[in-house]
């Protein structure tokens, strides 16, 4: 399995940690990069982590291994932040954490979130739940998977390639990434696909955003943050697209009355970061401190 870089790791867990406060919450676990840095970084603290994937859970609790009785893991979807932490006995935290999106061992998984590997439909996070992409791409009516692929993917095509799912699926189902690409293909311009990215990039996106409910997700949990923090307590997130940045930036503007912001600007990773790691290059970190 390979191995997933934890982005921002320093920019984030100083300014998560730079309070010395003693008990973290790490939202989104991982391979546990960044839980690690923090409980490096604080020696007497103590981290819960939660991740909705258990695959990814056992290679965290293998990471922290050597911090054994500092931390405690929870599969969990971060929406449900506050009811981890009441099953933990806390009420409070110094720190909540999230780095939004899918590891790398994820992307490189058979779940078929990576258009570059030929696998089914699926992209849950958590294979507990019941929808996968297979259900998005072709139980969907057109519209909805238009409207998907315009707000979610930012996609330009989005009707056209909404279209062209429709009348592939009524000769047979979508089922797997290899095809999806191949209809994305199909309708994209010639001129168009040599950009930047390639022409599936945002309508995988999309379909992963809708599968995992990620943007609802993201706000019910940091509407919940105000209650959950210490005075003091900060939170930082790490986002990778700019429907999530905004809704960050947006969530610390509104709450004012609880958050001092500490990101005027939101910080991005260096030209040394995203050469190492170019899977880092839209990131985009913000942090607030609880009044
Ligand atoms: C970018 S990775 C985090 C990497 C981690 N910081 C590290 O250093 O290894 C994002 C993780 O968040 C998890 N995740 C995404 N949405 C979630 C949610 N709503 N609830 C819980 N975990 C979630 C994913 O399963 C994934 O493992």
């Amino acid at each position: 399995m390979n191995v997933h870089v934890p982005v921002l790791l320093e920019e984030a867990t100083d300014l998560l940690t730079g309070n010395r406060g003693k008990v973290y919450l790490d939202c989104t676990l991982g391979g546990g990069g960044h839980a690690r840095r923090i409980l490096e970084k604080v020696p007497d603290s103590y981290l819960i982590g939660i991740d909705l994937d258990e695959d990814v859970i056992e290679v965290a609790v293998g990471n922290l291994k050597e911090f054994e009785g500092r931390f405690s893991v929870y599969k969990a979807n971060f929406r449900d932040l506050d009811l981890v932490l009441r099953e933990e006995g806390i009420e409070k935290v110094d720190g909540i954490l999230f780095d939004l999106g899918v590891s790398m061992f994820q992307i490189k998984s058979e779940r078929g979130f990576s258009f570059q590997r030929d696998s089914p439909l699926d992209m849950r996070m958590d294979k507990d739940q019941k929808l996968t992409a297979y259900d998005v791409v072709n139980r969907y009516p057109e519209g909805e998977l238009e409207r998907i692929l315009r707000e979610y993917g930012e996609e330009r095509l989005s009707g056209r390639i909404a279209r062209a799912i429709v009348r592939r699926r009524e000769k047979k189902p979508i089922e797997t990434t290899g095809e999806l690409v191949d209809v994305v293909l199909s309708v994209y311009p010639e001129r168009l696909k040599h950009g930047r990215i390639h022409p599936a990039t945002r309508v995988f996106q999309a379909i992963r955003i809708e599968v995992n409910r990620e943007l609802e997700n993201l706000k019910t949990a940091l509407e919940k943050t105000p209650e959950l923090l210490n005075p003091g307590g900060r939170i930082v997130v790490i986002s990778f697209h700019s429907l999530e940045d905004r809704i960050v930036k947006r969530f610390l503007k509104e709450r004012a009355d609880v958050f001092k912001i500490l990101t005027k600007k939101p910080i991005t990773p260096s030209d040394e970061e995203i050469r190492v790691n170019p899977a880092s290059r839209s990131a985009k970190l913000r942090a607030g401190e609880r009044i």
